[in-house]
């Protein structure tokens, strides 16, 4: 069975995705005091917790209590919603579960930040999301599912995050899904689906 521990730093509209498809949620998490996220979590009455960077004296000491508290909510599987910061090789390796991101790009093009930004900018036809394992790199973890967008000429950074946000409601619950129910395996770096 499955325990999700989800980590954001904003909006949450992942987050309620993922809570809408019935998932079975331990704790949010959250590195920003005020984010929407938090707000959903107490009104759908899930444990979550600000956790404040700056109380700690590093980022290992930070990573640590991050894993604390996923462990203790005894967490199976780590999915990052919007969490805006980086997790260290530190956190990475001592992570006992799998970890899951969703990033507002076709992997590997525009890993980083501002993504929607990057793509206009390149002028890129096409856009959308990649839900990945996540590992030691930026964004460069195993690609578990990918949705394609069209970028037009009248797209603004507002109305292709807006496209692009439509596709990753609807492919981050169905990845998380084919984890939980363990229909996936990686070869070579490459994920595989068995359904
Ligand atoms: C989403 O578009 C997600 O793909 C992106 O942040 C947004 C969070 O929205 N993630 C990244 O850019 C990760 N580098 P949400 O808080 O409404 O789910």
């Amino acid at each position: 069975s499955h325990k999700l521990a989800v980590f954001a730093s904003g909006r949450g509209s992942n987050l309620q995705s993922i809570i809408d498809q019935g998932f079975n949620i331990g704790v949010i998490i959250s590195d920003k005091k005020q984010a929407k996220a938090l707000e959903k979590a107490k009104e759908k009455k899930i444990p979550s917790l600000f956790i404040d960077p700056k109380a700690f004296s590093s980022k290992t000491e930070y990573e640590k209590e991050l894993l604390k508290v996923v462990n203790e909510h005894n967490c199976n599987l780590i999915c990052l919603a919007g969490f805006m910061r980086i997790l260290s090789p530190y956190f990475i390796r001592n992570a006992q579960m799998k970890i899951l991101n969703i990033h507002p790009s076709l992997l590997p093009s525009f890993p980083g930040l501002h993504a929607h930004q990057q793509a206009l900018d390149y002028g890129v036809k096409f856009s959308g999301c990649t839900v990945h394992f996540v590992d030691e790199g930026m964004d460069s973890g195993p690609i578990i599912m990918q949705a394609v967008v069209p970028v037009s000429d009248e797209d603004t950074e507002e109305t292709l995050v807006n496209k692009i946000l439509k596709e990753e409601h609807r492919i981050y619950p169905e990845a998380i899904r084919l984890v939980v129910e363990e229909k996936i395996k990686v070869q070579n770096r490459k994920v595989i689906i068995n359904e």
